[in-house]
């Protein structure tokens, strides 16, 4: 048995000061645990204790844009437990031609062996037809629970097949996310701005302008409301799409929203600077206006964004980014950020929350909406032993240098954080031990 001491465990009571005991994968027992011959004994001291915190939107081991991202499900959950991440939900994804048993089958073969943090998948249905449809349940029984579809680029599903599809969830009482941009406008914007001679960084934020986010939220949200379902806008980026969900919202939908911290710590300068530094930034939705960004940390602090994730998509600066280097459309869309989620997000919003919000986002609200909840996503005894023991007092600055996920930069780097997990637990296994990982692959299949 492992027992976590002298700590402050955050839970959705409140904070409560007892010890921790995990046994066999499970949270064993809280409260005041004398230890027995052969305990571990984790100190805590001066530190917080969440539920592992769960990232609900990464890729790995993605093959897109002609290319594959750079990091698969070793180095990713890697990175993943060095900061604090105990779960992550990436996207298996269905390919023209795939069934979704048989994507689904491929993504868990990928991770298979290698996690280091456990691995739910959504899957990201890119071929509706009748063989696809008929899976659904079978889908479902294999513990998919959530569906992606997109209204932009060549994995884009029709607005009638996007209804169809939240038909379907909806019949097993999942949820469907989208990725919300309007895929025919963005290519049409894309050639004008080639046309114009705007081939640089500076050009990407240009062709996909807040209105191509906020009308395909607006119709996102219009399908979901004639299916009567739940939907999942995934990284909102915009005070445009935010005001299309509030609206959608006052009709009684269910909507749930993610935002990503890189939306609330950045904007579209970033895709200005020189020697094509601005390709660490391409990713899609692009990052904002200033206006934005305050806008989404509003809504964080007034509860109306649900779970902050990072769409990690990462990709080589040096041999992977720059096949976009004359053409801003060719570069691979995406960054990293599964290592620095939770230092960066509290970075950003320090005192303004309290750690019962920072477990809300981070960890329980995403347990809940994918259907993880309560077996993760709390510290309750029978839950699993997934903990993220947090020392709020630890002074460092991200660095490509110092991180584990398999890539040769940060977005981050040389920003100043206060925070970093002493002890990382990953089924009542310790994964990580102050920033650093262990040789463990504990990550398990999560069958939701
Ligand atoms: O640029 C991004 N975010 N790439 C990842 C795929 C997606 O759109 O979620
Ligand atoms: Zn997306
Ligand atoms: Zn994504």
């Amino acid at each position: 048995m492992i027992i976590i001491r002298n700590g402050t465990l955050v839970t959705e009571e409140g904070l409560i000061r007892a010890d921790l005991a995990l046994d066999q994968g499970k949270i064993a027992k809280i409260g005041e645990i004398p230890a027995a011959e052969g305990d571990e004994v984790a100190d805590a001291e001066g530190c917080l204790v969440y539920p592992g915190f769960i990232d609900g939107h990464t890729h790995l081991d993605l093959p897109v844009a002609g290319t594959v991202t750079a990091d698969d499900f070793e180095s990713g959950t890697r990175g993943a437990v060095a900061g604090g991440t105990t779960s992550i939900v990436d996207f298996a994804t269905q390919y023209k031609g795939d069934t979704v048993l048989n994507a689904l089958e491929t993504w868990k073969k990928k991770a298979e062996g290698k996690a280091h943090a456990n691995y739910a998948f959504h899957m990201a249905v890119c071929d509706w037809n009748e063989e696809t449809k008929a899976q659904m349940p079978a889908l479902r029984e294999a513990g998919v629970t959530s569906i992606k579809v997109y209204m932009a680029y060549d994995t884009a599903l029709t607005d009638a097949q996007i209804l169809e599809v939240l038909q379907e969830v909806k019949k097993f009482g999942g949820v469907t996310g989208c990725h919300c941009e309007n895929g025919g406008l963005v290519t049409e914007l894309q050639k004008e701005q080639l046309k114009a001679g705007h081939t640089g960084t500076d050009a990407h934020p240009l062709s996909r302008p807040a209105e191509v986010e906020a009308e395909a939220v607006n119709r996102f949200c219009y399908l979901g409301r004639l299916a009567d379902a739940p939907i999942n806008i995934v990284h909102l980026s915009t005070k445009l799409g935010l005001q299309e969900i509030l609206k959608a919202k006052e009709s009684g939908q269910t909507i749930y929203v993610e935002s990503c911290p890189q939306y609330m710590l950045f904007d579209d300068s970033v895709y200005s600077l020189p020697d094509f530094e601005g390709a660490k930034y391409v990713c899609s939705p692009p990052l904002r206006k200033q206006e934005d960004v305050e806008a989404l940390k509003e809504a964080v602090l007034k509860g109306e964004i649900d779970t902050i994730a990072t769409d990690h998509c990462s990709f080589r600066f040096d041999t992977q980014k720059c096949a976009g280097k004359d053409d801003f459309t060719k570069i691979p869309n995406g960054a990293p950020g599964i290592e620095h989620r939770p230092a960066v997000f509290m970075k950003i919003f320090g005192d303004q929350l309290k750690p019962e919000d920072y477990m809300r986002l981070l960890s329980t609200n995403p347990a809940k909406v994918f259907g993880m909840y309560p077996r993760k996503g709390c510290l309750k005894e029978g839950s699993d032993a997934d903990v993220t023991v947090w020392d709020p007092a630890v002074k460092w600055t991200i660095s490509a240098k110092n991180q584990h996920q398999n890539v040769d930069y940060t977005p981050f780097e040389g920003l100043e954080v206060t925070g970093r997990p002493r002890y990382v637990f990953v089924n009542g296994e310790l994964a990580a031990k102050d920033g650093e990982p262990t040789e463990r692959h504990a990550g398990r299949y999560v069958k939701r």
